[in-house]
């Protein structure tokens, strides 16, 4: 049976393309977006099956609607359900989600949609990227920064016991629905976490955006969209359009792609000093990272400290730490050495032949990457900032 889109189920959607030629895919945002899931899946693969691969929590409070949308399209769906958090990126839930795909029997030319946070986005993406030597998939992020970033551009993978992201592939989806909806029932934690991503995009690249977000945050935070009021979907949507534009001149990440690592290279390695725990979500150490690279790129002179200032009042305004010192536990164990955060800093992915590469900035929306910064003088800005008082 055909289920036609219904009339106002597009138009309330705002579609950003991503050119990547024969990759190339729309992302599709807007309120209530997740009822035409169907609709859309079917429109782009007709007679494709599906398997939903989403997490315990996430299944609580949207996979009805998700699988209703594909039952009322005429498309038959499996479900596959991990535990929620970052612990499912593993070899062995990787196994059994692809085990669960293929006794599915989705083959060539079927789906997988992946439903959730940026866990399940690229635990499902690896899997789509694996399974048959690569199948099909739908992203349908659930989190704030998975709607403005994990979903889009096509990274892909699990963690290896040795660090984050390890294990991974490029695979593109064919399609993003971002339903801005699905973030109500978000906790607020994860919001702001993932309103640090959003931020970046206008710390990175948009300074009208960054000064826009600055009015209107909260109306970002509410979602409310009474007296036409779309704050939510249009920072979404200014975000993926950044992002899109990015992955479509540097797909591979061999140059601009870095600049999303923005705030990233401290902030992994505050995240690995916290044990990858609830102590420090991801956007948490980004916030802090950023506001770090801000005042490093300070010192060195490339902004003023009145632009890292403003910065810096912004994310605590919005809720988000800014400092070492707001980490839980900050004076204990590693966090509190320069030396060791240092060392973990050259554990990141991105380094080259034992150099560091850093995000810094030029002004409030430009962002440049820097290779071949030497240890010594960040280790000396990391010693005074560790030195400040809590
Ligand atoms: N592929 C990329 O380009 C890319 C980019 C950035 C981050 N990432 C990855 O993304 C992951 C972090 O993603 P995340 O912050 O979305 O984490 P997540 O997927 O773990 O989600 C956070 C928590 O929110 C819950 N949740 C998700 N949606 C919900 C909803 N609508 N309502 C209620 N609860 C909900 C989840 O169950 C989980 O407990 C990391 O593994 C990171 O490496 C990938
Ligand atoms: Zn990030």
């Amino acid at each position: 049976m055909s289920a036609p889109l219904r009339q106002g189920e597009l138009a309330e959607a705002t579609v950003v393309p991503v050119a990547l030629g024969e990759r190339a895919y729309d992302i599709a945002i807007g309120r209530g977006l997740l009822a035409s899931l169907g609709a859309r899946i079917k429109a782009l693969r007709p007679g494709a099956k599906c398997a939903i691969v989403t997490d315990a929590t996430v299944a609580r409070h949207h996979l009805a609607a998700a699988e209703a949308s594909l039952t009322a399209a005429g498309i038959a769906s499996a479900r596959v359900v991990v535990p929620p958090g970052e612990g499912s990126k593993s070899y062995a839930t990787f196994q059994q989600v692809c085990e669960q795909i293929i006794a599915a029997r989705i083959e060539r030319g079927d789906l997988i949609v992946a439903l959730g946070g940026g866990v399940i986005g690229d635990l499902a993406g690896f899997a789509a990227a694996s399974v048959r030597r690569g199948l099909d998939y739908v992203q349908v992020p659930t989190t704030l920064l998975a709607q403005v970033d994990s979903s889009v551009g096509g990274k892909t993978g699990i963690d290896s016991p040795l660090g984050k992201n390890l294990i991974g592939a490029f695979h593109q989806p064919i399609l993003v629905v971002a339903d801005t909806a699905l973030l109500d029932t978000l906790p607020k934690r994860d919001f702001r976490a993932g309103y640090a991503e959003v931020a970046k995009y206008g710390l990175l690249g948009d300074a009208a955006f960054f000064a826009w977000l600055e009015k209107n945050w909260q109306g970002v935070f509410s979602g409310e969209q009474s007296a036409g009021n779309l704050a939510r979907e249009h920072a979404i949507a200014v975000c993926c359009r950044a992002k899109a534009s990015i992955v479509a001149r540097d797909e591979r990440e061999t140059g601009e792609r870095a600049l999303l690592n923005l705030g990233h290279t401290f902030g992994h390695a505050l995240e690995a000093a916290t044990g990858f725990s609830d102590r420090l979500f991801h956007g948490e150490g980004v916030s802090i990272g950023m506001t770090l690279a801000a005042q490093f790129s300070a010192k060195l002179g490339m902004i003023g400290d009145a632009d890292a200032a403003r910065l810096e009042r912004h994310l605590i305004e919005a809720g988000l730490p800014t400092r070492l010192q707001d980490i839980a536990g900050f004076a204990q164990e590693g966090l509190a050495d320069a030396d060791a955060l240092m060392a973990l800093m050259a554990q990141d992915k991105k380094v080259e032949r034992g150099r560091l590469t850093f995000i810094l900035l030029e002004a409030v929306g430009r962002a440049v990457v820097v290779k071949n910064v030497e240890p010594a003088p960040v280790r000396d800005f990391l010693k005074d900032k560790l030195a400040q008082k809590a």
